[in-house]
């Protein structure tokens, strides 16, 4: 039996990779003073179908319950995001600051960067227009990301605005009903061919290609860029209208992540979506919102390519895998002392092993060693005292083995 296509086995090298994603992410967040949350990995089919898109709704993992309900597990948090707020939305003070780590599900064919689950970090603000919003946002996730130990020349933020397209389709007197098409032809023109794009421009291919040509802005998209500057992070982020994202509920500013050697995949993707609280529930409350979200897939194959993302995350996973102290019994007849010392220091919160079974004494200093002890104690002929030995200097002393609890809490 194997796992799943698209579904990953996490053994424990893998979780503390997943363990370490997760610490930078919630590090990061609540440094932003972001409060976490979960939704349930379960929703109504609807709550999809309603407004994320069509892409996202072909890619649902669904099925009838027992209870003849349409359901799917969660292809993303937006959604549910919205679906939340607006039953608790007088509950808390507006804006709204909250993250989210979870895992996603959707049936995506297989490739490099996309599996049919995966981690996401979510954070969104709800209930502020003020472009101030944008950027403290975008700067989040490129602090993010820098907590990683990426820097400028590793990854940057694409930044557009729907609103740019929009304006530019009143301008051209587009009737409202194609604009949604049109923005997926453009969301899709880097990756497709310029007669398949063109064909589903249609009259606008024109103008529409040479707007993406000639590295167009606007001032909403230059100010946003300015309060990044102000903060040092302009060298993050570039203008491109051509970014318009795939699902269907963006109304405003909108960005990409991506990888500078433009090897991968989106790394993370969001912006505003002001109409969709409004939208799932039936106009009864309306906020403005935004938000992004970050994956562990493209993030993880990054941070194996960049060497000092990589070096950060093996010192601070070996630093993780550490125990404080090694215990060998090197006379069997003091098993029942060592044991009961153990308990003594694991229940002091340090971090404890031995061997479970009669094991020669180079071996368990060997498994010290490996573990990454600190600290060793030989249980031997030393008794009623013990041997204690610093690991890294090699140092050795005698304790009364009443006292060690004492002299650990000195020396760790
Ligand atoms: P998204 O662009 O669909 O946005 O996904 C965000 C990120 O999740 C992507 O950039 C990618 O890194 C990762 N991701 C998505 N699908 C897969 C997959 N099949 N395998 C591996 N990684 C994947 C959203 O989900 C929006 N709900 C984000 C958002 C939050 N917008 C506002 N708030």
């Amino acid at each position: 039996m194997q796992a799943l296509p698209g579904f990953r086995d996490f053994l424990p090298e893998q979780c503390s990779v997943r363990n370490y994603v997760f610490a930078c992410w919630r590090a990061v967040a609540r440094r932003y003073g972001f409060a976490e949350w979960e939704g349930p990995p379960l929703e109504a089919t609807e709550l999809y179908k309603k407004k994320s898109g069509a892409e996202i709704v072909e890619q649902l993992f669904n099925f009838t319950d027992k209870g003849e309900r349409e359901v799917a597990l969660r292809p993303e948090l937006t959604p549910t995001l919205a679906r939340v707020v607006a039953a608790h939305e007088r509950e808390f003070k507006k804006p709204l600051k909250w993250f989210s780590i979870g895992q996603f599900f959707r049936y995506e064919k297989q490739q490099r960067g996309r599996l049919r689950e995966h981690f996401q970090l979510n954070c969104d603000v709800i209930g502020e227009t003020d472009l101030a919003a944008d950027i403290e946002l975008i700067a989040l996730c490129i602090d993010m990301l820098r907590a990683f130990g990426f820097s400028e020349k590793d990854f940057v933020v694409r930044i557009s605005d729907r609103e740019f397209w929009t304006d530019f389709f009143r301008d051209k007197k587009v009737s409202p009903e194609r604009w949604d098409a049109l923005l997926q032809a453009i969301d899709k023109s880097a990756r497709e061919t310029r007669e398949k794009t063109a064909e589903k421009l249609g009259d606008l291919s024109g103008p529409v290609f040479e707007t993406l040509k000639s590295g167009s802005k606007s001032s909403k998209l230059e100010q946003l860029v300015e309060g990044l500057r102000a903060r040092g992070l302009a060298d993050f982020v570039a203008i491109d209208v051509g970014i318009v994202r795939g699902l269907a509920y963006y109304t405003g500013i909108v960005f990409e992540v991506f990888d500078r050697a433009g090897k991968f995949r989106a790394i993370a993707g969001g912006g505003r979506y002001d109409n969709l609280i409004a939208q799932l529930s039936d106009g009864s409350v309306s906020m403005p919102a935004l938000g992004f979200a970050m994956g562990d897939v493209v993030l993880g194959e990054l941070i194996n390519e960049i060497p000092t993302a990589r070096e950060s995350m093996r010192k601070a996973i070996a630093n993780d895998a550490k125990i404080d102290v090694y215990i060998v019994i090197a006379k069997e007849e003091r098993r029942a002392d060592a044991v009961k010392q153990i308990q003594q220091l694991r229940d002091s919160g340090y971090r404890t092993d031995y061997p479970l079974t009669p094991t020669k004494v180079a071996r368990q200093f060997q498994a010290a060693e490996e573990l990454g002890a600190r600290v060793a104690l030989l249980y031997g002929d030393e008794w009623p005292q013990v041997k204690m030995k610093k690991m890294e200097t090699g140092e050795q002393e005698l304790v009364a083995h009443d006292k060690l609890l004492d002299r650990i809490s000195e020396l760790l």
